[in-house]
């Protein structure tokens, strides 16, 4: 069912890789509230060309740019702005990638350059994409970004390695930079902690259906899917929660503040 809830409101949608992408179905989901929108993505994952059905299906021009390139964000930016015919509304930011992590290094023994580009390409380009577009206004008022975290930011997981102290620092540039884009735009930013969910960078954790059945079995309401995460990134890209800004927003079914289920004692005592 749609609302309209972004009708008239341009956007830049990052991360879409293929169909099972929570940026995928955000693009979907942005497109039945009537937003329009420039989807983008590293040049190196246009070559899988999924994204061009995406594309296709949202009317959509789609500009690659490496997201830890300020000038392929500059690019990005002045681009929309363009083909768009105006200033943004929205920003979905839903780049994630540990190379230790796809390597399988435990936290003891990471290896310090991936680390580094862990950094660079999961929590910088948030810092990088805000800063090119605070620099060249591209953002309207009551703009709104949404960055994708995971609950390994508050809590020890040791599948998540790196990502952990990554996704830690993503939540707290969303919180600073929201003070000062708030003050001066009055733009929100906000990180949304969302449940496991089936895709390739989840699915690139080790052992991570075993724990996405574990979550499942602590949620009461069961684990977010992808498609929940997309309504809830368009309730949150909407002026519906206009003065929502700087939060770290649990979409995970109650997971986070579930100390253990009736179920999970159960397993315990088989
Ligand atoms: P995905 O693998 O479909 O998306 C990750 C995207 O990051 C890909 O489209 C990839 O091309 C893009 N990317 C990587 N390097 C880039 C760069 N240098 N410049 C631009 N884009 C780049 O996986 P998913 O799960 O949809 O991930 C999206 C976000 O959701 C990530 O931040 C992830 O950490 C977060 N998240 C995922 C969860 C899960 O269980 N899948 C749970 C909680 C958060």
């Amino acid at each position: 069912m749609a609302f309209n809830l972004l009708k008239g409101k341009r956007g830049i949608i990052t991360g879409a890789l293929d169909e099972n992408s929570i940026a995928w179905k955000v693009a979907l989901r942005a497109h039945e509230e009537g937003a329009t929108f420039v989807l983008t993505n590293a040049p190196i994952a246009m070559r899988l060309g999924e994204i061009n059905k995406l594309a296709e299906a949202t009317n959509s021009k789609i500009i690659p740019a490496d997201a830890t390139s300020v000038e392929d964000l500059t690019k990005l930016y002045t681009e929309s702005m363009e083909h768009l015919g105006g200033k943004i509304d929205f920003v979905l930011h839903s780049i994630g990638m540990s190379v230790n992590i796809r390597k399988n290094i435990p936290y003891t023994e990471l290896n310090y350059e991936f680390y580094q580009k862990g950094i660079d390409v999961s929590a910088l380009t948030l810092h990088k994409m805000l800063a090119v577009a605070h620099k060249l206004d591209a953002l309207n008022e009551h703009a709104s970004v949404v960055a994708l975290s995971y609950i390994g930011a508050q809590r020890v997981y040791p599948f998540y390695t790196d990502m952990a102290d990554i996704k830690a620092m993503l939540e707290s540039i969303a919180r600073t930079f929201g003070y000062h884009y708030g003050k001066s735009k009055k733009v929100r930013i906000n990180t949304v902690s969302q449940s496991p969910t089936k895709t390739t960078a989840g699915g690139g954790i080790k052992g991570f259906t075993d724990f996405y059945d574990f979550a499942q079995m602590q949620s009461p309401l069961g684990n977010a899917s992808a498609e929940d995460c997309a309504n809830f990134c368009v309730a949150l890209f909407s002026d519906l929660t206009k003065m929502v800004t700087m939060q770290n927003l649990y979409h995970d079914g109650g997971y986070s503040t579930t100390g253990v289920s009736s179920e999970q004692l159960e397993a315990l005592q088989k």
